[in-house]
Order: structure tokens, then sequence, then C-alpha cells
């Protein structure tokens, strides 16, 4: 899948989380002109991307056998939105599904998968979002794919240990249904002529990431978001525990962004967005632009985390280095990941995230010499990433009142 796009984690904008399936080319015209006039493109965000619902339900052209876009909805199909969105400098997606259906009962493309590849290169799509419903029973895996290989160390009762990479003894892996699923349209796109940015949205099913980053670009790891903060921090603390898969050309999906949605306090807002940016997954705003109000707006373009999450020296993500009060590397949603740091070759130094993830207003110290990228100095200078004020030359440790949910992020500079 490495061919040439999706180094990077990808920045842009989704239907899905603003508008759900009353979606249409108007709709998508004005998120691609807001993106332009908002600043968003200059800072990098350029896919506008086509959730579900976009074509006619039930069937296929007859001839073709191609997927028909909803001719009210989008009047002028798919290429021509896609030649508006192009005009503008931007990049466009599309959606579908390794089933026989989308999520919402779409026609999908599991079995067309080079009709519906062809069909997206010659609409000019740029970026695949694909799903994983209207799967048959006979395309669906077990939780664990394994299979005994015959020796005596198999579990007597047939049920799979952890699979590792190798397999442990006494099991070899099995080609997962779902692997196969993706795969075939990897390889639909890779043979369709167009450079197309494969984004997998299996929600963490099948052992997804020990085969997503040869399959696609990046890969869901959960199921859906939504737009209140007990979602997004169980998001959050559930993919903390996959930095190590985090590189250049395979970004792990903690889902689109809810920055602007639902009730969400701007503390929430803020570390919501800090986060998704330090963890590397793709960037995809999912609120209606032209009502974006401009402390939203503010939090999408920081500047100091969008340039972090597009660092071209390094790949690795932030890692978190402390947790919350009971500090354990178990998956908990009790013991959240509190505290973050890594390298930016484009800032120069290394960015620390506090959170504060107790519903109280609490205190967070960042202490240099706790810090992994840190040891050896015991004073830096250190920029605050939400005002972007110099904090001057700091001894030892830096502490924040931080409301609930809210995350600090400092930009930590050279030695002083
Ligand atoms: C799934 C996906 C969502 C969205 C919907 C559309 O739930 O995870 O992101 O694409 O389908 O139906």
């Amino acid at each position: 899948r490495k061919d040439g796009v999706g180094r990077l984690p990808a920045m842009g904008w989704n239907s899905w989380n603003a508008f759900g399936c009353d979606v249409n080319s108007t709709k998508i015209m004005t998120a691609a002109t807001e993106m332009i006039q908002l600043g968003l493109k200059d800072l990098g965000y350029q896919y506008v991307n086509i959730d579900d619902c976009w074509s006619v339900k039930g069937t296929r052209n007859a001839t073709t056998h191609r997927i028909i876009p909803n001719p009210s909805t989008f009047p002028q199909g798919i290429s021509g939105v896609a030649k508006q969105v192009h005009r503008l400098g931007l990049k466009i997606g599309i959606y579908s599904s390794a089933g026989e259906t989308t999520c919402a009962g779409y026609p999908a493309s599991l079995g067309y998968e080079k009709i519906d590849a062809a069909a997206f290169a010659e609409w000019g799509i740029d970026y695949l979002k694909y799903d994983n419903c209207g799967v048959p029973s006979n395309w669906t895996d077990q939780y664990n794919f394994c299979v005994p290989d015959g020796t005596s160390a198999q579990n007597p009762n047939g049920t799979c240990p952890t699979m590792t990479n190798p397999a442990p003894a006494g099991y070899n892996w099995a080609t997962s249904k779902t692997h196969t699923r993706y795969t075939r349209m990897r390889d639909a796109l890779l043979g369709a002529g167009r450079t197309i940015l494969f984004s997998l949205c299996d929600w963490g099913n099948a052992d997804v990431n020990t085969w997503a980053n040869s399959t696609g670009n990046s890969w869901r790891m959960a199921g859906d978001i939504s737009a209140d903060w007990t979602r997004i921090s169980e998001i959050a603390n559930e993919n903390s525990f996959k930095m190590n898969y985090v590189g250049f050309w395979g970004h792990p999906d903690p889902d689109m962004l809810e920055v602007g949605n639902g009730n969400l306090t701007i503390p929430e807002n803020r570390a919501h967005f800090a986060l998704w940016a330090i963890m590397k997954g793709p960037l995809i705003i999912g609120t209606a632009l032209n009502t974006i109000s401009t402390t939203h707006l503010d939090i999408l373009k920081n500047k100091y985390l969008i340039q972090f999450h597009q660092d071209p020296v390094y790949g690795r993500s932030a890692h978190p280095y402390k947790w919350g009060y009971n500090p354990d590397w178990t998956f908990d949603p009790a013991h959240p990941a509190e505290y973050w740091s890594g390298p930016s070759s484009t800032l120069d130094g290394t960015l620390v995230l506090m959170y504060n993830s107790e519903n109280q207003t609490a205190t967070r110290t960042a202490t240099w010499s706790e810090v992994p990228e840190l040891k050896g100095g015991n004073a830096y200078q250190v920029t605050d990433a939400w005002s972007g004020k110099h904090l001057g030359c700091v001894k030892d440790s830096h502490s924040v009142q931080l409301e609930s949910h809210d995350a600090a992020v400092l930009v930590v500079g050279h030695r002083c």
C-alpha cells in the first residue's frame, strides 16, 4: 500500500459526524469552500470526504454494475463534485464497505471491488473509507483466527491463545477473512490507475493491528465515536495502547473529530483535538464548517499540534509516560493516560501534554526528569501551545491548574 500517499496521517473533513445520512453535493461544496475561506487548507487540511448514503439504495447500474450516485442529492454525480473540489486545490474522498451493504444499507463493494475501484478512480476519488458492514456470514471471522498445527501444545478445549507474531507454540496464523476482504480492495485500488488513500474502518476487529499496516494507510481501532466525553475519553484511552503501531504510512485511527459537536465543553474540545493530534491518527473534522464558532475553529487550527502531527522527520506519535491516579498498563478507563510526550523536528523540541481526566479542576505537573525525551537537563525554554505564550526558562517542572477534562500542551525547547 506504499504507493506514495499517506506517509503522514491524513487531514480533512467528513460528512458523517455533522450530517449522518443527510448528505448532498451542496453540503460537500460548502465544506470545501469553507476549508479554504477559514484557512484550514493552508494548514494542511485537504480531504473533503463523502461518507455513507451517497448512492441509490438496493440497485447497481444494470449494464456497468457500478454503484449509482443518488441523482437528487448528487445531481452532477460524484465526478461532478470531484471536479469542483479539485478546482479548489482540494482532494475528495468517498465511502464504501467490505460487505454487501454499507452500515446504512446502501450498495457496498464485496464482490465488486474492481468495478468500484475503477469507478472511484474514473470519478477522480483520492481517498476511500472502507467500512465493515453488510458482511455475509461466510465472510466473517471467529474472534481469533489461529489454527492448531497438530502438535501436543494445542489447547485441548480448542480455544485460541492470544496470538503473537510469530504464532505461539502449537498454532499457526490463518489469514482472516476480514483481512482478505480488505486486501481485495487494496489490490483493486492499486490496480485502478489512480493514487487513492485507503482508510480501513473495521473497528479493531480480526486483530487488525497485525495486518492493517500492509493493507491500508489508516485503520479504525474501535467502534464509533460520539460527541460526548465518556466515549471520547474511552477511545483516547484505548488508542493509547496502540501507539507502537504508529509510524510513517501507518496510522491507527481513533475515529473522526467531534470538535464543535454536541455539548462538549471548551476544555473537552481542546483535550480531544490535542490527544488526536499527538496520537497521529487522521485528523478529520466532523462539524459543519459554515456555522463553526471561532473558539472551535481556533482549536482545529492550533499550529503547534498540527506541526507535531505532520512531522516529516519523526513518524512516531507521542507516547504516554504516566497514567492517572492509579498508574497501570492494563486497559481501564479509570486509569487513563494523562501524561504524554513525543519528539518534534518542526517544533525543535519535545511536546508534552498533561490531561486532567477528573470531573473537577486539578493540578498537573510536568517534571522534566520524568519525560523520556528530556532525561538529562533540568531547565528548558517552554512555550504554551494554546496561548502561544513563551513561558521563559523553566527549571525542573511546570505545574498547571486544569479544568475538568482539559489538556495543557507544552512545547519544551532548548536547554537553558
Ligand atoms: C459506521 C462507521 C461510521 C460511519 C457509519 C456510516 O458506523 O464506523 O464512521 O461511516 O458507519 O453508516
